[in-house]
């Protein structure tokens, strides 16, 4: 084989190695996509508006709070999303909806 097509091969290789690296951490949380699909059919516009449920923007519960409300929701109110979302998501979603604006 030509010295040229070693390297090429060599090059090729090493690139296809480092592309698959990515792959092989968690993909990245969605916080806004999960909020859409789980949350936004009560709660209004990405949370900034109240819809059949409340505006969550500038909620007075502590992300703590907020957490334990998605895990367990509330009674005749609101599902509990324990088994349906990941810890990771649910963290995802207390810091995405403690992070939205307070004021409207
Ligand atoms: C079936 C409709 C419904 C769905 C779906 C829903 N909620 Fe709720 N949510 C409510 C209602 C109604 C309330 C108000 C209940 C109350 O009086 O505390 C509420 C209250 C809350 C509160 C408390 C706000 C506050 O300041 O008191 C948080 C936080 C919350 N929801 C987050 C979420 C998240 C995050 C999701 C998606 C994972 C979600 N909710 C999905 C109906 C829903």
């Amino acid at each position: 084989m030509p010295r040229f097509a070693i390297v090429l091969l060599a090059i090729c290789c090493a690139s296809a190695a480092a592309a698959g690296e990515p792959q092989d951490a968690p993909p990245p949380i969605n916080a806004k996509k999960l909020f859409a699909r789980h949350c936004g059919w009560c709660h209004g516009a990405y949370g900034l508006a109240a819809d059949k449920a409340p505006r969550l923007a500038g909620t007075t519960m502590t992300e703590e709070q907020v957490r334990a409300r998605i895990e367990d929701g509330a009674p005749g109110e609101m599902p509990g999303f324990a088994n349906t979302l990941s810890a990771e998501q649910v963290d995802a979603l207390a810091r995405y909806i403690k992070s939205l604006p307070a004021a409207p």
